[in-house]
């Protein structure tokens, strides 16, 4: 077989640098080539190329880009580009689907794939928001293409609605999302999936007073076994959305007694190297799953 190039782009904190060395390493024993750190900040395009470093990167195998969830739209306008003519992991689409938490739910959701009820209305329409409280008593207002637990906002009562229509209207927006508030134990699952196949699961819990998991929002981590239907639920809400890497957030509603996927990370990290000494151990499971989607999808 000829030989195959790809390129990549992983982050490089939180032992990302190592992950990189062994896929590369990897790779290279199937004889695949691998150029790293090619960001699309740097890159332009001329004519029928995108040129990183005089590298061709229309002519790679593939391009896998697993780095930074928030990019610039720069990056994400070449990303979109250069998937058009090589293979991408994950591919645009799915990338850009699961940047967006009311496409990723209306997609989920058409699936039979559970998520928060929600609604989503014009930016003039907000006496949308005003009937659904009344119907929900608690919800969520979620920016769609947030991150980190940046920008939610807990919704108690109708006059704290009041409170924030005012502020909403100011910002500018073209549309409101808001869901229903899960009432949950403040953890959650963080499923893993490589190419439709489980590869971990560890829990996060909420730090604090705060109702939100996320690590950047005070939570922390936590060893936590997944079960059948946990793993189910990730690996139909990864098919779904396209993603070939995903992981999944999922937390159980204590009312409705089932689970609910709250969102698909495109760009799901590895274990750093304290989580690895905590116990998750799943990166090299990951790594070799990665490195047969990748040598599967550039064979010629
Ligand atoms: N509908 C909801 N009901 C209750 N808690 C929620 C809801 N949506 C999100 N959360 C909490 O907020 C956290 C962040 O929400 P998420 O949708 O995953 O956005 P982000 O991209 O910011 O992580 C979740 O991990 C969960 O703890
Ligand atoms: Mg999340």
């Amino acid at each position: 077989m000829p030989n195959r190039t790809i390129g990549m782009w992983l982050y490089s904190n939180s032992g990302g640098e190592k992950i990189a060395k062994k896929i590369i390493k990897k790779l290279q024993e199937r004889n695949i080539d691998t150029i790293n750190d090619i960001n699309l900040r740097h890159a332009i395009a001329k004519n029928g190329h995108i040129l990183h470093n005089n590298v061709k990167l229309d002519k790679l195998d593939l391009f896998f880009s697993y780095n930074a969830g928030e990019q610039t739209q720069y990056q994400v306008y070449l990303y979109q580009a250069l998937n058009r003519v090589i293979p991408m992991i994950n591919s645009y689409d799915s990338f850009a689907l699961t940047e967006d938490k009311f496409h990723t739910s209306f997609v989920l959701r058409n699936n039979g794939v559970q998520t928060a009820d929600y609604k989503l209305c014009h930016r003039d329409d907000g006496e949308q928001l005003r009937k659904i409280m009344k119907k929900w008593d608690k919800m969520v207002y979620k920016p769609t293409d947030g991150w980190g637990g940046v920008g939610l906002t807990k919704i108690e009562s109708e006059a704290s609605l009041d409170m924030l229509m005012p502020f909403l209207n100011q910002m500018d927006l073209r549309y409101f999302y808001v869901e229903k508030f899960i009432k949950y134990d403040n953890t959650d699952f963080r499923v893993d999936i490589v190419d439709g196949k489980f590869i971990s699961c560890y829990g996060r819990k909420a730090g604090g007073n705060d109702w939100r998991t996320n690590v950047t929002a005070g939570g922390s981590v936590f060893l936590r076994e997944a079960n059948d239907e946990i793993v189910d639920i990730a690996v139909k809400a990864c098919k779904a959305t396209g993603v070939d890497i995903g992981g999944v957030d999922i937390i159980y509603d204590l009312e409705k007694e089932e689970y609910v996927v709250l969102e698909v990370n495109g760009i799901p990290a590895f274990a750093t190297p304290d989580q690895e000494k905590m116990g998750l151990d799943f990166n090299d499971k990951k790594i070799d799953l990665i490195v047969d989607l990748i040598d599967r999808k550039t064979k010629k």
